[in-house]
């Protein structure tokens, strides 16, 4: 039996900081109001000159060095990310040309903040179906990019970042055990860019209207994302065989703290088995499951051995979940 193990890890998030103070300035909000009603207190925005695939091989060098892999050994380059720098070629591409990972078969994928889990669930079927021995999997997004600075329903919320990991084929078993992806039909327009694609591609007129920027039904969301991450997530525990109290750790997508605590009440775990970090970073999007794994591991709190749950949930709607045995 072949398992995908994840060797490596790393993420990359932009210097530049954006607090809640910053935003009380530019919109009709407060510090009070985004602290208790999302527990962000501040995110990173990238600098002028970078960009998804800049930010993507940053976390992605990381990760190979920690894996002791060369960029030529990558078999398939998986990026996930909804704010690619431009709509052809792909961030995937830009990424392998950055790397020097001539071998590697680059392709992005988009299901929004819950790429990184389909990303990582796709990488891991080349390396169990024997396909692929090496896979690169990328999570980044440069929402600032997509943000309305002058809508306050979105722009409090979102900020800038990228992690990555490298999954290598072992017959231990560990790394990804089980994994559920799905997407709730006839909900797109709650969380959409809908502006630059082939149904409105952008003219004078789109950009006027700001159909390039983002815009969110955030309360409707909000319930469909409880429901979803918490189902999800004891699907894929019972799926590997598990029961919830065996779980060590649940890295949630950071959407919104009070999400997070929903979905503990809905998993019945305590808080203390979730990883949050929202309130440094807002919601990266397919960023934010890899770096809260990269911090949670410089925490101490993977351990090998360890089985956890990452859950994620994004526009589409779409939702995605994975439980990994942590280690060799
Ligand atoms: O990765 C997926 C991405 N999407 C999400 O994660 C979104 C999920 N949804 C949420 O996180 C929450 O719904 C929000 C944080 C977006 C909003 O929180 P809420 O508790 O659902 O607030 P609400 O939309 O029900 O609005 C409550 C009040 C409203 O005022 P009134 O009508 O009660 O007078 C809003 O106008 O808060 C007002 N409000 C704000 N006030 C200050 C909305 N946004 C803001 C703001 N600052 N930024």
């Amino acid at each position: 039996m072949t398992y995908a193990a994840i060797t490596g890890w790393g993420m990359y998030v932009p210097e530049p900081v954006l607090s809640n103070a910053d935003l009380e300035k530019m919109v009709d909000t407060s510090d009070d109001w985004i602290v208790t009603r999302t527990g962000i207190k501040e995110r990173h925005i990238v600098a002028p000159h970078e960009t998804t695939s800049t930010m993507g091989s940053a976390a992605a060098r990381e990760a190979l060095e920690r894996a002791g892999v060369r960029p030529e050994a990558i078999d398939i380059l998986i990026v996930a990310t909804t704010t690619p720098d431009q709509l052809m070629p792909s961030a995937a591409c830009l990424i392998q040309t950055a790397l020097g990972a001539r071998r590697a078969g680059p392709v992005d994928i988009n299901a929004a903040c819950s790429g990184f889990v389909y990303a990582l669930a796709i990488g891991a079927q080349f390396v169990r179906s024997g396909a692929s021995r090496t896979v690169l999997v990328v999570g980044v997004d440069t929402m600032s990019r997509f943000l309305n600075y002058e809508d306050r329903n979105t722009c409090i919320l979102f900020g800038d970042g990228a992690g990555a990991v490298v999954l290598q084929a072992t017959t231990q078993p560990s790394g990804v055990l089980s994994i559920d992806l799905g997407a709730i039909p006839g909900t797109g327009e709650l969380l959409e860019i809908p502006g630059g694609g082939a149904a409105h591609p952008a003219t004078a007129e789109t950009i006027a209207q700001n159909l390039h920027f983002m815009t969110m039904q955030g309360r409707d969301v909000f319930k469909y994302a409880v429901r979803a991450m918490g189902d999800s997530s004891a699907k894929v525990i019972a799926d590997a065989g598990l029961v919830p109290d065996e779980i060590a750790l649940v890295i949630p997508h950071q959407a919104n703290l009070r999400i997070i605590e929903a979905t503990a009440k809905r998993l019945e775990l305590p808080m203390e088995r979730f990883y949050v970090n929202i309130d440094r970073y807002g919601n990266t999007s397919a960023a934010s499951i890899p770096i809260a794994l990269c911090e949670a591991e410089a925490e101490g709190r993977l351990r090998p051995g360890d089985s956890v749950v990452l859950t994620a949930f994004g526009g589409g709607l779409t939702w995605a979940s994975a439980v990994v045995k942590w280690g060799p």
